[in-house]
């Protein structure tokens, strides 16, 4: 593990550790303990003030977590700074926790710099009442808007078509398409909220990308992480700062579009998730208990930008290296591509059953890409007794994801790409329990239907029209993650050959 070498970062990590310096002396003063004496999950000896946080590598806080569960167990305590924290490791574990105990481990976790930005409005963030009626009026809305019909598919493959091209002009020199895959995901998302789609060279649309792109990878950065264990060193200057200023922006743009939607709704033609949103605002007005308001109508758009775009990019770029890297499976890929489709006709879903090799490469895909590994915070909405141990109400929980995907229990292999995870001896597709990159439970992905179809389009019309190749200049394509709140691919770039 590599031990505290975050902390030889930057200047502004620096200044926070002279800053923590000042704390412990106070700190000292006052005394402290790690666990308290109550029957909690065990954990490593902590430092004052600091917790844990020099245990772990805070370029890949999940690894970390891992190194410590096999130390530790399944259930073990953390603290991060001021955040005291559980983790809960592998299959059966966090199975158990948030299938068995859904209402215990359903509550929101509280990351501080994510509760500045967005008041605990919305739905990943979002709190106890708010949060059940924001996910419900969601993933009603997005079925309403084309979430597991045929109208969103329609929608996927017009915008393949516009990828296709953009891949094209680069007539297979060597590119970055990060922003492209961004774009094109973005889209069928922005369809879906805002009722229009954007052109890939609109600047305002492009800024807007690239900075929830950019959030998304402060938020696992290592100042970032800091700022959680200690907001009240957020003055010192830092990444969390551009994050806030980037939040800002995105607001702003979303609601003009708000406000765009708001001036040609009509009442009997809603054409996006923000005219029903504010049809049923309309309707609750005389109720000044309602959740329906301008704050979670705005951060809602925002969450489904956000966690529509992202991840599923960040698959396809995964895919896209994964396929460079392994050009034997790719070509399996394609061929059965072509002997079910053919080259020409666009892929539809219902073309998925018929490619049981293909849909075992996606799995696979998300299971190694293990694209969101910490998940997202949860925390206890009672106290709970646990396997053993007691776990007190509001306590953060971290249902670590990447032990999920990569338990020793459930894959043979874990950290080897093997899409024979997904495929029984004849070849046929077969489901895996511990197949869980969208989470498990009450808080699960809500658009994880509008992504499994996404994911499916794009990846299959791709290779069916393109060889992906690593670029000429490339020795060896090394599968290493970058840092980030999503786990990203390090190396970008590819050559797509059209076929
Ligand atoms: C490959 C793509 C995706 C992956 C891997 C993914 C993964 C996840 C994960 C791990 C969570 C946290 C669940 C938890 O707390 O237990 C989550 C939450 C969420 N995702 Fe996704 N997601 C993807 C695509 C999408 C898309 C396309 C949308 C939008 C339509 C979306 C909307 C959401 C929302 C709104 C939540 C918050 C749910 C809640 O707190 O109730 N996600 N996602």
């Amino acid at each position: 593990m590599v031990l505290g070498s975050a902390f030889r970062l930057d200047a502004a990590t620096l200044l926070i550790l002279g800053a923590l310096s000042l704390l412990l002396l106070l700190y000292f003063r006052r005394g402290s303990k790690c666990h308290g004496a109550l029957n909690l999950p065990p954990g490593p000896p902590c430092l004052p003030i600091m917790g844990h946080l020099h245990l772990l590598d805070l370029k890949k806080p999940h690894e970390s977590l891992m190194e410590l569960s096999e130390k530790y167990g399944p259930i073990f305590s953390i603290k991060l700074g001021t955040m005291k924290a559980v983790v809960l490791t592998g299959y059966e574990t966090v199975k158990d926790a948030l299938i068995n105990h859904p209402d215990e481990f359903g509550g929101g976790g509280r990351i501080p710099i994510f509760e500045v930005i967005t008041k605990g409005h919305g739905i990943i963030f979002g709190h106890g009442e708010s949060w059940k009626q924001m996910r419900r009026f969601t993933i009603s809305t997005l079925r309403d808007f084309g979430m597991g019909k045929k109208s969103i598919e329609d929608k996927i493959i017009e915008e393949t078509h516009f990828l296709i091209k953009m891949f094209e002009s680069y007539e297979g020199q060597e590119f970055n398409p990060t922003i492209q895959l961004n774009s094109a995901v973005a889209n069928i998302i922005c369809a879906i909220v805002f009722g229009d789609r954007f052109d890939y060279d609109d600047e305002r649309f492009i800024s807007l990308v690239k900075r929830v792109n950019e959030n998304v990878q402060l938020a696992g950065s290592p100042m970032v992480q800091l700022y959680n264990a200690f907001p009240i060193l957020g003055f010192l200057p830092g990444s969390h700062k551009k994050m806030l200023q980037n939040a800002r922006l995105n607001t702003g743009f979303i609601k003009n579009i708000m406000n765009e939607n708001d001036q040609k709704l009509d009442a009997n033609d809603p054409r996006s998730f923000i005219d029903a949103f504010l049809l049923k605002q309309r309707q609750e007005s005389g109720n000044p208990n309602t959740y329906f308001h301008e704050n979670n109508l705005l951060f809602t758009a925002v969450n489904l930008f956000g966690a529509g775009m992202e991840t599923t990019s960040t698959t396809l770029r995964w895919a896209m290296l994964l396929m460079m890297k392994y050009p034997h499976v790719q070509e399996k890929v394609h061929e059965e591509i072509i002997s079910i489709i053919g080259s020409e006709r666009s892929p539809r879903v219902e073309d998925r059953t018929n490619l049981p090799y293909n849909n075992a490469v996606i799995h696979e895909v998300q299971r190694f890409g293990n694209v969101v590994p910490m998940n997202i915070l949860r925390s206890t909405t009672a106290d709970v007794d646990f396997k053993g141990y007691f776990i007190p109400k509001d306590t953060p929980v971290i249902p670590l994801l990447t032990s999920v995907l990569f338990d020793k229990t459930q894959w043979e292999n874990p950290r080897a790409f093997n899409p024979a995870n997904f495929l029984d001896a004849d070849g046929k597709f077969v489901k895996r329990d511990a197949f869980a990159p969208f989470s498990i439970g009450r808080r699960a992905c809500a658009g994880e239907s509008l992504a499994r179809v996404e994911l499916f389009l794009f990846f299959t019309t791709l290779i069916q029209k393109f060889r992906f190749q690593v670029p000429p200049n490339v020795n060896n394509l090394e599968l290493v993650s970058g840092v980030g709140f999503t786990s990203f691919p390090k190396y970008q770039n590819v050559c797509a050959v059209r076929r």
